[in-house]
């Protein structure tokens, strides 16, 4: 028998060194690398490749996505699961990734595996019979070792499998301990092998670490075919489903569920949810349409000023929105808008527990804190949009008539807006075009 080898592996970038070093020399990061027994020494896999053909033989048709039965995840999916698929779905523990799968599983149609490598068949049962999900046609293995997962596979014979989780998930011939770099990704390998040879798909779960890396080595993003990440507010029942990788489709839609009693129910109108409880009236308040992937969403952006303590650095606390984002618009505000920021403390913050990165919403974040630190309340029927560039300039953003629809089929009457911007369709917005901040600030009846 061939002599064991010890390489030395990188948790975040998957790179094998010979020897160990303080920083991997193919992805930078310090103190990643991790001693593993050599995958190639251990297990011989690799896809039976099949002979090279003319392109217009291939039959499209064959992976076509299949409907999963949650409308919610087949939008972020383009249409469905495509047979022979492998998908990573990312999240942070107790989101609900155990819960929307088992909710796929029961709207499966046909035959369908979940083994289960951390919750006992038990435990599973009993959330089943919570979310109505329990049919002859789902079969069900507490197993963590993968040679019997495969060997269910091949005995069940379904066409779908789903694998909670991949990190807990080991296979005894690989030599090294469950969670390591080299196991997650020899047993990952071997299952996309699988999905490819039978056509089935498959989905793992990957639990994610606190700063939101799956946990384990990256390595596993380049063998899945898709890779979904769910994410939320603990506190919220607001969930968002998004694509990081999708081989089979675009990667920018957004999915949206809300956790309730009896499981996960799709968001068909998340601008409703975002606006239900909001006040009118109230200084540090502006809502802003925004675009996520193809798909506005009208939300409200609060801030909350208050003067800063003498000799301590001003805070800037946010949620929902980026930091840098916000230390960038307060010194827009400073300098070009001449609005007294630097000596307020200011936090600012997105409703319902929604992350927005888009630049759309700069404008929104600047009139909230703008009305907070003047104490003046904006219109109630008055939305805004626009990227704010360093010279203080209301600039362009994608989607401008899908935002203007969504507001004005929300009862908004007025939308500030960049001054090139496309205009609405109908006549029930009015269009404030604008070309600088000042300018917006005193169209919104902030300033002067
Ligand atoms: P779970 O799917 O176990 O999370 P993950 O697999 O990502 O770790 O979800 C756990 C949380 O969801 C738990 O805190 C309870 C909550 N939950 C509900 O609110 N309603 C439900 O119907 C179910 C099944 C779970
Ligand atoms: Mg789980």
């Amino acid at each position: 028998m061939a002599k064991t080898r010890i390489e030395h592996v990188c948790t975040d970038c998957g790179a094998a060194h010979p020897k160990w070093a303080g920083q991997c020399n193919s992805c930078g990061q310090w103190n990643t690398l991790v001693e593993e027994v050599a995958l190639a020494d251990v297990a011989n896999i690799g896809p039976a490749t099949a002979p090279a053909c003319s392109i217009a033989d291939i039959d499209p048709l064959v992976s076509q996505p299949v409907t999963t039965g949650l409308g919610e995840l087949d939008r972020v999916l383009g249409g469905g699961l495509v047979p022979g698929s492998v998908t990573l779905l990312g999240g942070e523990p107790g989101i609900g990734k155990s819960t929307l799968l088992l909710q796929l599983l029961a709207a499966w149609p046909g035959k369908a595996l979940y083994v289960t490598a951390e919750e006992s068949a038990q435990q599973v049962r009993l959330r089943a019979e919570r979310l109505d999900a329990v049919r002859p046609d789902l079969w069900l293995q507490a197993e963590t070792a993968l040679p019997h997962i495969l060997a269910s596979i091949d005995d069940v014979n379904p066409n779908f499998v789903v694998i909670d989780s991949i990190q807990t998930v080991h296979d005894p011939s690989l030599g090294s301990p469950p969670g390591s770099v080299v196991q997650v990704r020899g047993c990952a390998q071997q299952l996309v092998n699988v999905a490819k040879r039978t056509g089935v798909p498959i989905v793992l779960v990957g639990h994610v670490t606190k700063d939101g890396s799956l946990a384990g080595p990256r390595v596993l993003e380049h063998i899945v075919d898709t890779v979904l990440a769910f994410e939320g507010e603990r506190h919220h029942a607001l969930r968002l489903l998004r694509a990081t990788k999708h081989r089979f489709g675009p990667t920018n839609e957004l999915g949206l569920f809300e956790m309730a009693g009896h499981g996960l129910i799709g968001v068909p109108d998340p601008s409703k949810l975002f606006l239900g409880d909001r006040r009118t009236g109230v200084p540090g308040s502006a809502i802003a349409p925004t675009i996520e992937g193809q798909r506005p969403l009208v939300v409200e952006v609060q801030a909350l000023t208050t003067p800063a303590p003498p000799n301590v650095p001003a805070r800037r606390t946010t949620q929902g929105i980026d930091n840098n984002r916000l230390a960038l618009l307060l010194a827009v505000l400073q300098q070009r808008a001449r609005i007294p920021v630097q000596t307020q403390d200011v936090y600012a913050s997105t409703v319902g527990g929604v992350r927005l990165v888009e630049p759309g919403l700069d404008l929104a974040i600047c009139l909230a804190i703008v009305s907070a630190i003047t104490d003046r309340p904006l219109p109630p029927d008055l939305v805004a949009f626009g990227e704010i560039g360093l010279g203080g300039e209301v600039r362009q953003v994608s989607n401008a008539p899908r935002r203007l629809s969504e507001a004005a089929r929300l009862g908004f009457k007025r939308v500030i807006a960049p001054r090139n911007s496309p205009g609405p369709e109908g006549e029930s917005l009015r269009m404030l075009r604008v070309t600088t901040l000042p300018e917006a600030l005193a169209a919104a009846g902030l300033t002067g």
